[in-house]
């Protein structure tokens, strides 16, 4: 029986929805119903969300902006609360969910990659046994006891992935973080995302880049306008959402997505 690490039961998630109250005068003359206005208005960024991802699955999250799929993987993360509803998971996280989160701006890049390491769980000898492989995959050779602070954008991408992908990841979560990595490293990441296929590890990828979603992930979720519009084999779900924004794409799963188009690896 296929074991579920992930499971979202009927959850809702709502941020505190910042109203622009016209004028001191008239915030103060209605005072108590403006106040609750503004404690009250809540912003519905997930609907009533049921899914599950099992262990071992790569599993796709598809949608247009806003949609609410770094909603969806914040839960997961646990750096968000539902509102209403269950959120449960089984594993250990390795999130990669935005540029330079988890970093600490004033630590040198070993120190950082120890650091996450521990958060995510490891003991610092496992760290130190891949920390060799960690720096070498994320080409920072020369900058590796530099302060992350004054690291590039693109080298703290390549740092971020390469932690995540190398400290033996139960359940990774992928962010479209790696879009401002340059083009020979999205290409390295998905050839070492290609490498968990048939492992034991889950990996839960949103992306924009359709081509990837099919090339890595066996199913996928369209998450749109806060609710679950379809889920199932990651290529159908790609073509039904290709063909609802009317437009056409090839979406071979055989075909490699390392040797494809540049638009087809960008995250
Ligand atoms: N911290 C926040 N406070 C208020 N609204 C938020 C916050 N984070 C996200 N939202 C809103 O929730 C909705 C879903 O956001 P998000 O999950 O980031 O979408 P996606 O990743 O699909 O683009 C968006 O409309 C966004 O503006
Ligand atoms: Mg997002």
């Amino acid at each position: 029986m296929r074991e579920s690490v992930v499971t979202f039961q009927n959850v809702y998630k709502s941020y505190p929805f910042y109203h622009h109250v016209r004028g001191v005068k008239n915030f103060l003359f209605d005072f108590p119903r403006n106040l609750n206005k503004i404690q009250n208005q809540q912003y519905e960024a997930l609907r009533d969300i049921n899914f599950e991802v099992y262990r071992g699955e790569k599993f796709g999250i598809i949608g247009h902006n806003g949609a609410g799929k770094s909603t969806t993987l914040g839960l997961i993360a646990g750096v968000l609360k539902p509102n209403k509803g269950r959120v449960i998971v089984r594993g250990r996280i390795s999130p990669l969910l935005a540029l330079g989160a988890g970093f600490h701006p004033e630590l040198s890049g070993k120190e950082n990659i120890v650091l996450n390491g521990v958060l995510m769980g490891l003991t610092r000898r496992e760290v130190q046994q891949k920390m060799d492989e960690i720096i070498q995959f994320a080409e920072l050779d020369d900058f590796i006891d530099q302060q992350i602070r004054v690291y590039s954008s693109g080298m703290v991408a390549r740092l971020g992935f390469s932690v995540v992908a190398h400290l033996d990841p139960e359940i990774l979560l992928i962010d479209e973080v790696l879009g401002v990595g340059d083009i020979r490293f999205q290409r390295k990441c998905v050839k070492k995302m290609r490498e968990f296929k048939g492992s034991d590890t889950t990996m839960i990828l949103v992306s924009h880049s359709l081509p990837s979603v099919v090339n890595l992930c066996d199913r996928a979720l369209w998450i749109e306008d806060h609710e679950v519009r379809m889920i199932g084999n990651a290529q159908e779900i790609a073509e039904n959402y290709c063909k609802a924004a009317g437009v056409e794409m090839d979406l071979n799963p055989q075909k490699p997505v390392v040797n494809t188009e540049v638009t087809n690896v960008i995250f």
